[in-house]
């Protein structure tokens, strides 16, 4: 008979199905909709961030902004969405909607209030109340909400993560995870003033602080609100390299586990998360743009790639890469190569030529119809070369001594 790879996931108390879950934005709007990505195949959800009724939320028209790259259409997505709009009382309701037909699938409430402990108290109770199986604090909102002392307002000050945390903890009966903005100098120390308060877990990241693009026509930033913008929210596929390094810097300077979010878009980029030792993934911007259906192309990607690894579950591969990320002066000084060409490979092109002629070391020969060839004394093994072949394979390396 065979075994499947075991996809399941232990986090705090929850059980996940798989390391899948849905961050809180738009595809966690309502009871509804998470319900529809629960039947589809998610394993666990954050609701939109949810806040007390008396804290007045407004979302302009419009408020997304995209960009692309070579033939990718969105490689970077922008909002200035705020947070839920819906009552306190409609958000309970639908809670317990969804436990009660959806027991086993961990629900995690996402909250926000301003930088008071009552009011964090109180909404931490309120929600837990309600049945969910997690808070999630959203330190993390860049537009906005911190103008008004919320999301990042508060995750970039050490001070108010430790006296919100605890004020949640107060409230609450199930475990905390604390969500943390990119937009600081130092994420691990947000993560161990977040763990030394009490939280039970950590997720990052929230989205990066930028401005998508201005129209060079009109002159108008973008997204345009009636001819004015500003700075926002950026997520999607090229966040992903910041929230690696968010999550690796958690990981190492943290012993609570961390929820992985920022341009995972394919089974391959959770796996990296996995690696680099996320207990769990979340995803926005790419179920945004393709649906719920997602999950199926996630799951069997994991599951094949376990398989083929020859890995019974995902916990065996969970921090695998994380020893492996060391100070830059720890690094390898005798690890001395250089640039070798495969001249059967090689289709004269002359890309690597160019690039390192003007910016590399200038050791490549190349004469149209020839194929390059490496100037081994003046290689510097930068690895541009490498980079940029068009052709797989056909650059590789050569131990020297040098
Ligand atoms: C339109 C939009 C709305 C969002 N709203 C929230 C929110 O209410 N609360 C929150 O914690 N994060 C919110 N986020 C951030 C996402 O949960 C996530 O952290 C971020 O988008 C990075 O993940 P991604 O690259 O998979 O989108 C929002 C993101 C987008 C794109």
């Amino acid at each position: 008979m065979v075994t499947k790879p075991d996809l399941t996931v232990k986090f705090c108390k929850l059980e996940l199905e798989s390391p899948y879950m849905l961050s809180s934005a738009p595809p966690t709007c309502t009871g509804e909709m998470i319900m529809r990505a629960f039947e589809e195949g998610w394993a666990g959800a954050v609701t939109k961030t949810i806040k007390p009724d008396k804290t007045a939320v407004y979302d302009y028209d419009n408020r997304f902004g995209i960009m692309g790259f070579e033939d990718k259409q969105m490689v970077v997505f922008e909002n200035i969405e705020e947070v839920t709009k819906r009552p306190l009382g409609t958000w309970i309701k639908e809670i317990k909607e969804v436990k009660k037909k959806y027991p086993e699938k961990p629900l995690i409430g996402s909250l926000m209030a301003e930088p008071k402990e009552d009011e964090w108290e109180a909404l931490a109770r309120a929600v837990s109340e309600a049945g969910v199986d997690m808070l999630e604090l959203n330190f993390g909102c860049p537009h906005g909400m911190p103008e008004r002392g919320m999301g990042a307002f508060c995750g970039q000050r050490p001070e108010l993560i430790e006296k919100l945390t605890k004020a949640s903890k107060q409230g609450s009966n199930v475990p905390i995870m604390v969500k943390l903005t990119p937009n600081v100098t130092d994420i691990a120390f947000m993560g161990k003033t977040a763990e030394a308060a009490g939280a039970d877990a950590i997720s990052a990241i929230n989205t990066v602080l930028g401005l998508i693009g201005v129209n060079i026509d009109t002159f108008e930033p973008m997204p345009t609100v009636n001819g004015k913008s500003t700075f926002g929210g950026m997520s999607g596929p090229a966040m992903k390299p910041i929230a690696m390094r968010c999550v690796a810097q958690l990981c190492q300077a943290t012993n609570i586990p961390v929820s992985g979010i920022g341009g995972i878009t394919t089974w391959r980029d959770a796996v990296e998360f996995l690696l680099i030792g996320a207990n769990n993934v979340q995803v926005c911007t790419s179920v945004m743009w393709r649906g719920y259906r997602l999950i199926h192309d996630m799951v069997d990607g994991l599951t094949q790639y376990l398989d083929d690894k020859g890995f019974s579950s995902v916990k065996e591969i969970q921090g695998l890469t994380l020893p492996k990320l060391t100070a830059w002066s720890k690094l390898d000084k005798d690890w001395e190569v250089v640039a070798k060409i495969d001249k059967d490979k090689c289709i004269k092109c002359g890309i690597c030529f160019v690039g390192c002629r003007d910016g590399g070391y200038q050791a490549i020969k190349f004469e149209q119809g020839k194929a390059a060839e490496v100037d081994e004394e003046k290689c510097d093994a930068c690895s541009l070369c490498t980079l940029s072949c068009p052709v797989p394979g056909c650059i590789t390396w050569k131990r020297v001594k040098k």
